[in-house]
C-alpha cells in the first residue's frame, strides 16, 4: 500500500465512523446521510463541499438487481483511471448497521471502478462509499 492508497484508506474510515456515529452527528433516519461531516469529511450529491464542479464523475452510482428475492448491488464510479496520478482508490459497501458487506481496492494500471455485491435476502439501507485518491471520500444512499 502506497501512501495515496493508505491516505484514503484512513479518509475512507474516518468518513465511515462520521455515518456511523448517526446519532451523535444528528442524523434522524438510516438512509439520511446528512451529519455534521457532510460536505467536508465526507460528500454527497446533496453536498459535495469544495468539490461540487466533481460531483457527476465522483458520486458513486448504484444499480440493484433481484433475482429469486436475492439482490446484487452494482456500483459504478463514472471516473477515468489515469494510474496512480488520479483514480478511485476503492469502493466500499455497508448495511444500515455498518457492518462492512464488501470492499474492492482498484489497481488504476488496469482496473475500472466498477464492483459488484451479493447481498442476498439484506434488505435496509445500503451506504455505498467510492474514494478518489485527490477528490476524497463520496457517500450514497441506496435501499435494497
Ligand atoms: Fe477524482
Amino acid at each position: 500500500m502506497d501512501r495515496r492508497q493508505f491516505m484514503g484508506a484512513v479518509a475512507a474510515g474516518a468518513a465511515l465512523t462520521a455515518v456511523a456515529n448517526t446519532s451523535v452527528a444528528g442524523v434522524k433516519e438510516a438512509g439520511n446521510l446528512t451529519s455534521v461531516f457532510e460536505g467536508s469529511f465526507y460528500l454527497t450529491k446533496e453536498n459535495p463541499g469544495r468539490w461540487a464542479a466533481k460531483t457527476e464523475g465522483h458520486l458513486p452510482v448504484v444499480e440493484v438487481s433481484k433475482t429469486d428475492g436475492k439482490s446484487t448491488v452494482k456500483v459504478t464510479t463514472p471516473h477515468g483511471m489515469s494510474g496512480y496520478e488520479h483514480y478511485i482508490v476503492k469502493h466500499q459497501l455497508f448495511d444500515e448497521k455498518m457492518n462492512l458487506l464488501g470492499e474492492t481496492m482498484f489497481d488504476p494500471t488496469k482496473d475500472a471502478p466498477v464492483s459488484s455485491y451479493d447481498v442476498a435476502d439484506y434488505s435496509g439501507v445500503l451506504y455505498v462509499m467510492s474514494v478518489c485518491n485527490k477528490h476524497d471520500v463520496w457517500v450514497t444512499a441506496e435501499t435494497v
